[in-house]
């Protein structure tokens, strides 16, 4: 009996992975909701329009969440589950823990979404949505975005504490920690242009203004600069303790707008985390990446394309199309 449950279940599963999905993206598309909700993407911008001009910095934090979110399990709103029965929130990962805002936006897009079309727009999809549009209201490139992922039905605490990186990592971490999601260099260095906008606290800057760098650290060394640049971030940011949750802006230049500045800022050694002054190593295998950062640096309208080539890519990671997800009623819990 359970024998040939199972091998029900196997067919099952079988078929709906060959037959309905396949190829790259599963069966996501962009006219998803046509039919079943044809006014997602307006609610979806209209809501972050909103919240953006109450509060600039608002698109920074939401296309954070779109990346925190594909990085553990999928981009699958894992990330948006609170903590209640076997669930342990991804939210109080170390890497999350008073640090991810936006919640409450989405919490919004997702009230409002399920007035006007209840059960059909998942969780998961409002995050790819309200992602492209912050980039768009701040100045950044638009792209379509692939519609019709569904909901996990559960989060991974731990999950988050191995897959979101660290912002002292190496470049040989960062390398090794997109590749385990499908990205490669050339997502790297894209999808860390991601800087270009929203604020980083203390903590997460405090060691690269306080360690000495060295040149396997460093290799743009722009000495003078980086000292008038840490100095004044040093004023904010103590040594070992204390004003942990003081904000510096990722890019000094221009913190609000999303342009190609972040690539100008690290080729002068003003990168703000030690994982954004990484990607400017000396070593010849890394002649691609030194390439690319000063492309994108000359080029906004290169950075813009390969941008959304790469938020794209990320946005197809894991996605779940069959049953093993849901459209969640409430993002922050999953449905009884
Ligand atoms: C390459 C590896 C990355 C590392 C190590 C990293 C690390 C960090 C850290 C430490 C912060 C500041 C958090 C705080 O102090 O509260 C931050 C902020 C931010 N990150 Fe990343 N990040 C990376 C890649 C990305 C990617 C791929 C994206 C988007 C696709 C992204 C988007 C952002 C944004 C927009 C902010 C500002 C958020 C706000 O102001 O609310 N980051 N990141
Ligand atoms: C990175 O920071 C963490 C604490 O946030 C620390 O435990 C770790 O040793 C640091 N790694 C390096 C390579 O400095």
């Amino acid at each position: 009996m359970g024998m040939k449950f199972m091998t029900f279940l196997w067919l099952v599963m079988f078929l709906v992975n060959n037959g309905v999905e396949g190829g790259e993206g599963g069966q996501l598309a962009f006219d998803f909701y046509y039919e079943s909700c044809p006014a997602a993407e307006k609610i979806v911008r209209r809501i972050v329009e909103i919240a953006v001009a109450k509060d600039p910095r608002m698109a920074a934090s939401v296309l954070r969440l779109h990346f925190h979110d594909c990085f553990v399990m999928g981009c699958d709103a894992s990330l948006l589950l609170d903590s209640n029965g076997d669930i342990s929130s991804e939210k109080q990962a170390g890497p999350n823990l008073n640090s991810l805002r936006g919640f409450e936006v989405i919490d919004e897009i997702k009230y409002v979404l399920e007035e006007a079309c209840p059960g059909v727009v998942s969780c998961a999809d409002i995050l790819a949505m309200a992602a492209r549009d912050a980039v768009l209201l701040r100045g950044g490139p638009g792209w379509g975005v692939y519609l019709g992922r569904r909901d996990s039905l559960t989060a991974s605490f731990s999950g988050a504490n191995k897959f979101i990186p660290l912002p002292n990592s190496s470049l040989p971490t960062l390398i090794s920690n997109f590749k385990q999601q499908g990205l490669d260099i050339v997502d790297l260095v894209t999808l860390s242009g991601s800087h270009t906008m929203g604020e980083a606290r203390c903590t997460s800057f405090r060691q690269r203004i306080y360690d000495d760098y060295s040149e396997e650290h460093y290799q743009y060394h722009h000495h003078k600069r980086d000292k008038t640049y840490r100095r004044a971030l040093r004023s904010m940011c103590p040594p070992t303790s204390g004003r942990d949750n003081s904000l510096a802006p990722l890019d000094f230049a221009t913190p609000l707008r999303f342009d190609n500045h972040y690539f100008l800022n690290i080729i002068q050694g003003k990168g703000l985390l030690i994982s954004d002054n990484v990607l400017l190593v000396d070593h010849d295998i890394h002649w691609e990446i030194r390439k690319l950062v000063f492309a994108y640096a000359y080029d906004q309208d290169f950075y813009f394309d390969s941008f959304a080539k790469s938020m794209v890519k990320m946005g197809n990671i894991n996605v779940i199309t069959g049953s093993q997800g849901e459209i969640r009623k409430n993002c922050r819990f999953i449905n009884t």
